[in-house]
């Protein structure tokens, strides 16, 4: 068993097939790459693994359970940064990880103890009394973040998560995450930040039309595209993705 399980996924919007047979997995402890374009799925695939989308055939697994049939288990199991930062505009940070906590059934010991943390992990103590909807995109992101490292995941699920956010949370956030992969925590990463991507995962899967093109350690992916040892990421990004 892996702690991420993706298997024949398929899912469609309408007419459009946004996932075609997706396959992949990723193991324990490890920080994987998931790449590809605009619109090839990444998102779509990330939802369905945390239970915000019902696939039309195949199966995702968390840890071993089933995301629709056995969800609340998978849930469980997960740290999760959305897309789309649409959070509670009204919370103060300090209220909004509470409330989190509070959902994920963590101790107010411990809550209090991540949240001071985590906001001075990201630089963000002075605004732990702000509302939300008076952040920044690169705070929101920073709270979105804490969240999902706050509840304990076993496994985290992390949509675009360094996006908007200033060099220095970036390399707070890849130390943390380094941490805890090292600890067992297993992560999967979209992102078009391939120069990151490049020293930061262990693994990448690309995805292009909703299937997935290549897979590997970031030297196997270049060295199956054939493009030379000194091609960068971006380069084989390119070539896989234009073929
Ligand atoms: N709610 C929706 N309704 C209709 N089509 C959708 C919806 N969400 C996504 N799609 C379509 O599904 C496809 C995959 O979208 P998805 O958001 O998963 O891509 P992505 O890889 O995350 O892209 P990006 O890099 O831009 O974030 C696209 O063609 C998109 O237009
Ligand atoms: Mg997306």
């Amino acid at each position: 068993m892996r702690p991420i399980e993706v298997s024949g996924l398929i899912k469609r919007y309408g007419r459009t097939e946004a996932l075609r047979g997706l396959t992949f997995s990723v193991r324990e402890g490890e920080i994987y790459g998931l790449l590809g374009p605009n619109g090839a799925g990444k998102t779509t695939t990330l939802k369905i693994l945390v239970g915000l989308l019902t696939p039309d055939a195949g199966v995702a697994r968390i840890c071993g359970h089933d995301v629709v049939r056995d969800r609340v288990r998978a849930l469980e199991a997960v740290g999760y940064v959305p897309e789309n930062p649409v959070c509670f505009q009204n919370l103060t940070v300090r209220e909004f990880l509470e409330f989190v906590g509070a959902l994920r059934r963590l101790g107010e010991d411990d809550v209090h103890e991540a949240i001071d943390r985590y906001l001075s992990l990201f630089g963000l103590s002075e605004k732990r009394d702000e509302l939300l909807g008076n952040l920044s995109r690169g705070m929101i992101q920073k709270v979105l973040v804490s969240a999902a490292f706050m509840v304990r995941p076993r496994v985290l699920v992390m949509d675009e998560p360094m996006a908007g956010m200033d060099p220095e949370a970036q390399h707070a956030f890849k130390e943390e995450v380094r941490r805890m992969t090292s600890q067992g925590v297993t992560a999967l990463i979209s992102s078009h930040l391939l120069d990151m991507v490049e020293r930061f995962c262990t693994r990448v899967g690309i995805i292009n039309e909703g299937v997935l093109v290549a897979e590997g350690t970031v030297e196997e992916v270049k060295s199956r595209a054939e493009s030379g040892e000194e091609a960068t990421l971006e380069e084989v990004f390119l070539r896989i993705v234009g073929e």
